[in-house]
Formats: C-alpha cells, structure tokens, sequence
C-alpha cells in the first residue's frame, strides 16, 4: 500500500517536472529571441528563471546547456532560482554540456563558461561589485556605473561547488574544482582544487 502511494507520487511528480521543463524551456526561448540572444540545440530549463539582458547585453548558451531551479530535479537546498543579470554592456556567454542549478550570475563585463562546466546550488558569480569603492561615488543615484568590473573565465570541466562566490577577474582554469562555500578572489589553475575564504589551494585534481 505505501508503496504504491509512493509509486503514484513519483509518476505524478515526474509529469509535472515534465511538464514544468517543457513549458519553462518554452517561455525562455521565447524571452531569448525577443532579447535578439542566441541558445544552441536542446537548451533545458527546469522551472522558471530570473533572466534579464538590458539593451546592449548579451546572454549566449550553446548546445544542451541546462538551467535547474526545480527542488525536485536537484535536491541541494538551492533557495532562488537560476538568475542572470547582463547589466550595460554585460555578457554571459555559455559553452556546449554546461549547466547550472540555482545559480545567480551577474555581469557588466563578461562572465565567460567553458564545455562540461558545472555550477553548484546558490553559487554566485560576478564580474563586477554592485557599488563603488570609494564613499563619494557610492553616494551618488547611479553609483553602480562607477563600480569595478573584470571578466570572469571558467574553463572547459571546471566544478563549481555550491554555495560558493566567485568574484570579478577571476578565472578557474580547466577541470578545476571550487569547494563548496569558497570565496575565490584569485584566479584557479588548471587542475586544482581551492576552498574557503579567501579561497587557498587545497589540492591537485586526480587524473
Ligand atoms: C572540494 C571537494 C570536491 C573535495 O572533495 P575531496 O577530494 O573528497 O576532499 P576531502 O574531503 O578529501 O578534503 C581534502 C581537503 O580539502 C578540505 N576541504 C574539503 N572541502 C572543503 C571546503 N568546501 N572548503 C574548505 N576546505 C575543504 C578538507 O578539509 C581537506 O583538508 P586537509 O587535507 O587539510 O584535511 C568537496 O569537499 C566539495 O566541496 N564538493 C562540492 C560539492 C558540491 O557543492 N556539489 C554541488 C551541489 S549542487
């Protein structure tokens, strides 16, 4: 008897994720194309998405790219959905195989991601700091067209934990991997692991 109730529960659950991914995957499609932003073969979009691109932004995905922000695709805790801001001239800009669950990803540069890249629940990365440094122009109404800005990289197999920050001119190398809650300010090289605040290599990456 529980079992069947169980079965039940997880046939109707898979429907409505079904559902959920066809119709989300829909609506983005038709949000990127009025945004005049290109997506390649077999975008997937679990659950609806934060996506906003300001006039000469740009957000690119390339083929099989795939956006999770449904509890019951990805059990990590994730609490907002996926999210991505293109500010002014920002650019996100997508590989082939890559995804991310619950991730908030902001730019007034470029926010750069390779093939195979995965990107933990809330994990956050930005290429710019919102606000200015300096006090007086922190003060001013449009005080975030003063703020830094570098581009962000992550390279092809890079994995980014969850709960992680990453931050403006940052580039995590190829097959790198990002603890779970790291703050990375200094660039990854290729093939390594770093974690904590300030993220600090922890070790190599196992063949
Ligand atoms: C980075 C990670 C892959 C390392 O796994 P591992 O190789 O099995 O690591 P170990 O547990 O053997 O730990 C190796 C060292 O790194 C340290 N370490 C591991 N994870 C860490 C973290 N998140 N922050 C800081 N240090 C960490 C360990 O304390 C240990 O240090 P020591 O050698 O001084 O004892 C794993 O800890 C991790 O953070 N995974 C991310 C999971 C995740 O977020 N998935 C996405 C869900 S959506």
């Amino acid at each position: 008897m529980v079992d069947l109730s169980i079965r039940a529960f997880s046939l109707s659950g898979r429907i409505r994720s079904k559902a959920s991914k066809l119709w989300n995957t829909f609506w983005t499609k038709v949000y990127l194309r009025l945004c005049g932003c290109p997506y390649g073969k077999r975008l997937c979009v679990s659950d609806k998405p934060l996506l906003m691109v300001s006039r000469r932004g740009q957000l690119t995905f390339g083929n099989n790219v795939t956006l999770n922000s449904r509890r019951s695709v990805t059990v990590s805790g994730g609490n907002t959905p996926v999210t991505m801001h293109c500010y002014a001239n920002g650019k996100i800009i997508f590989g082939n195989f890559s995804g991310c669950s619950f991730a908030t990803l902001s730019s007034r540069s470029s926010i750069t991601i390779g093939n195979h890249v995965m990107i933990g629940a809330n994990a956050k990365i930005f290429d710019h700091d919102f606000h200015p440094v300096a006090t007086e122009l922190r003060r001013l109404p449009n005080d975030s067209d003063y703020t830094a800005t570098k581009p962000v990289v992550l390279e092809d197999d890079a994995f980014i934990g969850a709960e992680s920050l990453i931050l403006k001119g940052v580039t995590i190398g190829k097959g790198s991997i990002v603890a779970a809650g790291a703050v990375v300010t200094k660039s990854v090289p290729p093939g390594e692991i770093w974690g904590g605040n300030p993220a600090r290599f922890l070790r190599k990456v196992e063949p």
